[in-house]
């Protein structure tokens, strides 16, 4: 290799995703799937969902899945279904991505915060201290592919009558204290978009239940209500999940035990590598087995830093920039800056590097590199 390839080398793209790095390396399996269906004809619906329901609760060891158009759409209609709506407080972290308290408010629920701890989850002291009358509901968020404090949560849910949704969203295959995500409380709910870890070739999502009435009004809530033939026992929604999505899911949950274990492997270097005087990393604890839907750092100067990343083509991303309750989405609910100090702290300082399954031999030092270089 010459002097000048070595620098092409160098300051070639890492990506913060590679979803078409995703593709070739499993091009030929994507396109049976593809040609299956098509083939089939049947795009909606029909065995492929079927399968990959019983496939999806199977590696969950939960009862029942049902496959739905998207993660919100888990939430928001699994809530429904758990009889939430309108008077009842729902008790939530504010740092999370929108769609867990938009699928509270859309249900004409309130959506109560609950500040974080070092772990970037609901602290369940807050969580405690947020009940009233009201509340019906903890929705805890099992944020970057690391399960929230889920004994404490369910202790306090259990002796306060309230329901648990899980958004685990970005967790699936993540344990605590060998418990899978999605099965601790009523409902899990995940999101399968194409950035998650099981990812589809679009929207999908799921949620898992052990409970075959609430599985069995979902399956019918999702398709107008319908049950049995032609007969809509209530008013439904369509979230159907696509065929081909079901059919690409299944391929994907074969696949998920190797991206989980390449993600794993390069956050681990990434903890070995990094200078941790001035990048700081919330430790992994013992008892549980974080499956890496992002790596967050937090660090001083983290837009300058960004910068830096960005002039080595490095990819980097912000979950998330503004806390749920400062969004204009929640003028409503009068919440102002400071209420959250823990959230609106690390909003200011973390930063999402590439972590993902397909990165090459030496990204991770590069990236390491120019950011212990940025500090040093
Ligand atoms: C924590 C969290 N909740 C909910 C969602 C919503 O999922 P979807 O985009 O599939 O509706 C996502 C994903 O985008 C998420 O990360």
């Amino acid at each position: 290799m010459t002097e000048v390839d070595t620098d092409m080398r160098k300051e070639s793209a890492i990506k913060f995703v590679d979803l078409a790095a995703q593709f070739e390396g499993h091009r030929d399996e994507i396109m049976q799937c593809v040609e299956r269906v098509f083939v089939s004809g049947k795009f909606v619906g029909g065995e492929e969902v079927d399968l990959f329901e019983k496939e999806v609760a199977d590696y969950c060891g939960v009862s029942h899945a049902v496959a739905l158009n998207s993660g919100t759409d888990a939430l928001m209609l699994g809530m429904s279904v758990l009889g939430i709506g309108p008077g009842d407080e729902v008790i939530t972290p504010p740092n999370s991505f929108i769609a867990s308290t938009a699928a509270i408010a859309r249900l004409g629920a309130t959506p109560i915060f609950a500040d974080v701890r070092d772990d970037m989850n609901i602290d369940p002291d807050k969580f405690a201290a947020a009940i009233s009358p009201r509340t019906k509901a903890v929705m805890p968020v099992h944020l970057t592919g690391r399960i929230a404090d889920m004994d404490p949560i369910l202790e306090i849910a259990q002796k306060n009558n309230l329901i648990v949704v899980e958004d685990a969203s970005q967790a699936f295959g993540s344990l605590y204290k060998e418990k899978i995500a999605g099965s601790f409380g009523h409902m899990g709910c995940f999101s399968a978009h194409p950035l998650k870890n099981l990812n589809a070739a679009g929207d999908a999502g799921f949620l898992l239940t052990d409970d075959a009435e609430v599985a069995e009004k979902m399956a019918s809530l999702r398709n107008h209500g319908i049950v049995g033939k032609g007969r809509s026992e209530i008013f439904g929604v369509v979230s159907r999940m696509d065929t081909i999505q079901a059919a690409l899911l299944r391929l994907k949950l074969k696949l998920l035990p190797e991206v989980i274990r390449r993600r794993r492997d390069n956050a681990k270097i990434y903890r070995e590598l990094l200078d941790d005087v001035h990048i700081y990393v919330p430790p992994e604890k013992p008892y549980e087995f974080n499956t890496y839907h992002t790596m967050v750092i937090r660090v001083e100067r983290r837009d300058q830093l960004r910068r830096a990343l960005s002039e080595k083509n490095i990819g980097s991303a912000i979950h998330y920039e503004t806390p749920i309750h400062l969004q204009p989405a929640a003028v409503s609910l009068g919440y102002k800056a400071g209420d959250f100090p823990i959230t609106e702290q690390q909003a200011g300082n973390i930063l999402s590097i590439p972590v993902h399954q397909d990165l090459m031999p030496g990204d991770i030092e590069r990236v390491v590199e120019t950011i212990n270089g940025f500090y040093g």
